[in-house]
């Protein structure tokens, strides 16, 4: 039997589109809850140094209301990590804000940042947080996640949800092989960004991936089905491909 699989939702395009009218509705916070009440193992909010979605104030009310862990994503600057330690979340995941912390595919250039990675990562810790590193599913990345200590590495999934069903199956191997590399090295493996009901399977299927942290498209079938049903039929094709 496999571990379970724990699904963390993002709530940040709740935030985006209370932001588009500049009130205070919808609020992510409710959201969180609804999407904890259709089987959420997880809440998990972004706060972009620009504030284009989840505000500060969002965040102190998630720490407060969710019964659950909360991730935060944040990027590696002295400034998020005060913040991070003022709120406690149980997670950090540290991903990249800034063109120039991108690798090619888009996760975080861990090999190019070493140092102030490893800082971040162990002043994290020091405060209980267990950190994650949002990176490509590239060896190199992976052995330099482990090097700089992050408890977890999670794989950008992205690129295999975003290409055509040829390279698809490319993308998908380079995750199965980073998995098994990172798992070796002793990193918890997650995934996230751009999972839908149509790609998560194959993803979901990975024995080494034990979250996978899934926003835009459920707040986009949320708009038709409702947020607790998308949930459910996510949590459902996780399952089933979970085995
Ligand atoms: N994981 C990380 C680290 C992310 O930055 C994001 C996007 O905010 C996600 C997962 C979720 O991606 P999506 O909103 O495309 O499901």
């Amino acid at each position: 039997m496999q571990e379970k699989l724990r699904l963390g939702v993002n709530i940040d395009h709740v935030a985006t589109l209370r932001n588009a009218r500049g009130g205070a509705h919808p609020d992510p916070v409710d959201a969180a809850l609804v999407a904890i009440e259709a089987g959420a193992d997880g809440i998990t909010a972004h706060l972009r140094e620009d504030r284009r979605h989840i505000r500060d104030h969002d965040i102190m009310k998630l720490r407060d209301r969710i019964s659950v862990p909360l991730n935060f994503e944040m990027a590696a600057t002295d400034k998020m990590v005060e913040i991070a330690i003022n709120i406690l979340p149980h997670a950090a995941c540290l991903v990249p804000e800034m063109r120039e912390e991108l690798t090619t595919e888009g996760g975080l250039d861990v090999i190019g940042h070493e140092e102030k990675l490893r800082d971040v990562v162990s002043e994290l810790q020091a405060a209980g947080i267990r950190v994650s590193l949002f990176i490509d599913a590239n060896s190199e990345q992976i052995a330099a996640a482990s090097a700089v200590g992050a408890d977890i590495v999670e794989f950008h999934t992205g690129t295999y949800c975003g290409s055509d069903a040829e390279m698809r199956l490319v993308e998908l191997q380079h995750i199965i092989d980073g998995a098994k590399r990172a798992s070796e090295l002793g990193l918890e493996c997650h995934g996230g960004h751009g999972l839908s009901f149509s790609t998560v399977g194959p993803i979901a299927a990975i024995p080494q991936i034990v979250e996978l942290n899934i926003g835009h498209f459920l707040m986009g079938e949320a708009m038709t089905m409702g947020l607790a049903k998308a949930i459910a039929k996510m949590r459902h094709y996780m399952d089933e491909a979970r085995g």
